[in-house]
């Protein structure tokens, strides 16, 4: 069997990963073996001119550092303050440089100038993510002639979103260097799909198979997955006792997301405000933990939303609290996995809400870690990827703030028969569609179209 080169920007170095690609990615690995390639998360002065060899896991890891211009230009810039919020329908918050464009090209570059030297023959090599859109003509433009994949998690714009990049065609001509363009939903293979036809030469063959700007390329939808069993058993051997003492009897709401504005925490809390002015009943029966640990905090949009979150909780806590209750307790570090399994299980409602996103993993490990025999209600908003097939959830509209706050109380009212019922179907669809379907159904599509 040949060996499966993973390209991404983060490479996971330390404990308690945070984010859907590199917790996916881990858990594939371990599996399948092979080497995994990316940013070191270090910005130097003089980055080094070779991959650096990290021993210590099941498979093999090489890192690369970044310059701080190039952190800036590409990792800051291009990536996430072009391509992030275009992806996330926020054209409204795309900041476009063309030197942070030049530098997403430069970096794309240099990885394949830092990978080539360790490629085997026969390696298939699959890239990762909005980062590295480029990286497939960079290798092709140095020799490589194997197999290329890319797998996109976040959601691929439509044609009024690609519209507003500063030169839409050259994505596609990115794209059209892989042999296999993976992505989380049909949601974003039609927007693909729709996107090409009206910005640059493109037209469907046969099923899945796309001429793009003159070369051919398939496209799929592979709907990524967790590591359902392991995290089963994470959730049932977790320590609970003493992180559930601020409960005091009240049944618990929970979030868990990177503090991003496309995950909808202001709607989600605005909501629960909604709620508890509604419903006073359940005031000190309910306590929602938001998780969301700070990210990509030198951009402008992420401070803005940290700064609106905490005002909101804390206007909201002032609003309700009493001496014994808070109404939210919001945490903004990452926590062990461990435990974070613990808390999901003993959270009656999973508050997953994003106003965009490619899959959401958290709605998946939050079913995975329920008990069976007395689960809670997860509230899914119609904007994940995840929502394609995870449909026994209570699906909403996180814009309406109304419908949201109807979900919280149906969920907190709802019979334990009904939430055995929807539980038992979405846990079969998690188990069933697991990190390892995932990266073998998309593994097997790339070695189908290279004869290999
Ligand atoms: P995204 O990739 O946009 O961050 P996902 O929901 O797909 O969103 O993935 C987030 C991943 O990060 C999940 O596996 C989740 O458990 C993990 N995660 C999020 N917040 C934390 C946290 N505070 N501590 C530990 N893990 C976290
Ligand atoms: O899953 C989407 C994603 O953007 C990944 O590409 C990324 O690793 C993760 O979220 C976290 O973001 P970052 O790597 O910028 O901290």
């Amino acid at each position: 069997m040949s060996r499966l080169v993973a390209v991404s920007n983060r490479l996971p170095l330390g404990d308690n990963p945070s984010g859907g690609l590199v917790v996916a990615l881990e858990d594939a690995l371990r599996s399948s073996g092979g080497l995994w390639v990316g940013f070191s998360g270090e910005q130097v002065d003089n980055p080094a001119d070779d991959l650096t060899w990290h021993p210590g896991a099941s498979f093999e890891r090489a890192s690369f550092d970044l310059s701080r211009r190039d952190y800036q230009d590409y990792y800051l810039g291009y990536s996430n303050s072009v391509l992030w919020p275009l992806c996330h329908g926020r054209a409204d918050l795309v900041r476009i440089e063309p030197a942070h464009l030049e530098g997403y090209r430069r970096v794309n570059a240099r990885i394949a100038e830092l990978l080539v030297p360790h490629l085997k023959p026969d390696d298939r090599i699959w890239v990762q993510d909005y980062h590295l859109f480029g990286l497939a003509a960079e290798l092709r433009r140095r020799g490589v002639e194997g197999p290329i994949g890319h797998f996109l998690h976040i959601p691929f714009p439509g044609p009024g979103d690609c519209a507003a990049l500063p030169n839409p065609a050259e994505l596609f001509d990115w794209l059209s260097h892989y042999d296999l363009l993976g992505f989380q939903a049909h949601r974003d293979l039609s927007n693909f799909t729709e996107s090409a036809r009206q910005l640059v030469e493109a037209d469907q063959t046969e099923h899945c198979h796309f001429r793009l700007c003159g070369r051919t390329v398939r496209a799929g939808v592979f709907p990524i997955g967790i590591d359902a069993a392991a995290f089963m058993e994470l959730a049932r051997h977790a320590p609970d006792e003493d992180e559930m003492r601020f409960l005091t009897g009240a049944q618990m709401m929970i979030g868990v997301d990177r503090l991003d504005y496309s995950k909808g925490i202001p709607q989600r809390f605005r909501a629960f405000q909604l709620l508890l002015e509604k419903i006073p009943d359940l005031h000190e029966k309910i306590v929602f933990l938001q998780i969301a640990p700070p990210t990509r905090e030198e951009v402008e949009a992420y401070r803005d939303i940290r700064e609106e979150t905490e005002h909101l909780a804390g206007r909201i806590n002032g609003q309700f609290a009493t001496i014994n209750w808070t109404p939210i307790r919001f945490i903004h570090r990452p926590i062990p996995r461990n435990v974070l399994a613990g808390l999901y299980r003993q959270g009656r409602i999973g508050l997953v809400t994003p106003l965009a996103d490619g899959m959401n993993l958290v709605a998946k490990e939050y079913v995975a870690a329920q008990d069976e025999d007395d689960p809670g209600v997860l509230i899914l908003s119609r904007f994940a990827g995840a929502a394609e097939t995870m449909d026994r959830a209570l699906i909403i509209n996180p814009h309406d703030p109304w419908e949201l706050a109807g979900a919280m109380a149906q969920a907190m009212r709802m019979s334990r028969e009904e939430r055995r019922s929807r539980h038992a179907d979405l846990l079969a669809g998690v188990v069933e569609r697991d990190v390892g379907w995932w990266s073998r159904t998309y593994l097997d599509a790339l070695a189908a179209g290279s004869g290999g």
